[in-house]
């Protein structure tokens, strides 16, 4: 078993002098109002939810609260998004534990591209295994990056990272995230891969309208989507597509 008792970051509360408008995004998010109940598991914490329930608000909140730049990277890498980002981050406060992680590094799939770029023209490969990430697939340079970049004792905060990986990666990826957890590491990952969010060392946090829930694995949609159509898929695929 993992073992890391205390969590790098503990919780993650609004501000009490923040100006909080309800009407407004990112307030305006069910989630977001919410965040100050999230307990992070020291292993592993996963955001899951619909598509725009406010997964990656709130850990970009919480990334740029930390100090990390808007396009991800580790804590050194800021430079221009093209992309907005919302004020969340400027009204919370990160509760955080001693002793400090050695290691930080903040991945999104949408941007890591651009960080694949700045990393590129910055000469600074030795960390990523020494190839340019752009001549590797997205799956091969996100693999590049969880197995020669996170080094342990570390702070890993995820966005979607299956949105590069195959069925096989995913399980490659488990087994790194596994070794880094023992490693004393906490990830934060907002995911959809039923595959990543079995992990055991870890709480789920389901964002929908009502706010925030911890959900056992196998009560996510996620898990009983996929179970049921994989068991039944014929059926299912002549309930969907059949012509009305
Ligand atoms: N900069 C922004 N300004 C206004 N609304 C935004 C902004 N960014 C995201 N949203 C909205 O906030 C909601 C949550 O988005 P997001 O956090 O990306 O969801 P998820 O990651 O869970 O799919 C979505 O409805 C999205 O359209
Ligand atoms: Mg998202």
């Amino acid at each position: 078993m993992p073992k890391r008792k205390e969590p790098y970051v503990a919780l993650a509360n609004i501000r009490p002098n923040a100006v909080v408008d309800y009407d407004i995004f990112p307030f305006s998010i069910p989630a977001v109002r919410e965040i100050g109940s999230i307990h992070f598991h020291p292993n592993v914490t996963f955001f899951v939810g619909e598509n725009g329930a406010g997964k990656s608000t709130v850990l970009e909140g919480i990334a740029l609260a930390l100090g990390f730049g808007a396009e991800g990277g580790t804590k050194n890498v800021h430079f221009r998004s093209a992309g907005s980002t919302s004020s969340l981050h400027e009204n919370l406060r990160i509760s955080r534990r001693v002793p400090a992680p050695s290691d930080e590094y903040f991945l999104r799939a949408e941007s890591f591209f651009n960080v694949a770029s700045h990393v590129d023209a910055t000469g600074y490969l030795k960390g990523y295994g020494g190839k340019s990430l752009h001549t590797q697939s997205h799956g091969e340079s996100f693999m590049a990056v969880l197995l020669n970049k996170f080094r342990g004792n570390g702070l890993y905060l995820l966005d979607e990272p299956e949105a590069a990986l195959s069925p096989g990666r995913q399980l490659a990826a488990l087994n790194a995230i596994h070794k880094l957890v023992e490693n004393h590491s906490q990830f934060i990952i907002a995911t959809h891969s039923p595959i990543l969010m079995s992990y055991p060392n870890a709480k789920i946090i389901q964002f929908d309208e009502s706010g925030i829930n911890e959900v056992n694995f196998e009560d996510t949609e996620h898990f009983l989507i996929t179970k049921d159509f994989l068991n039944n898929y014929p059926r299912r695929l002549s309930q969907l597509l059949q012509d009305d």
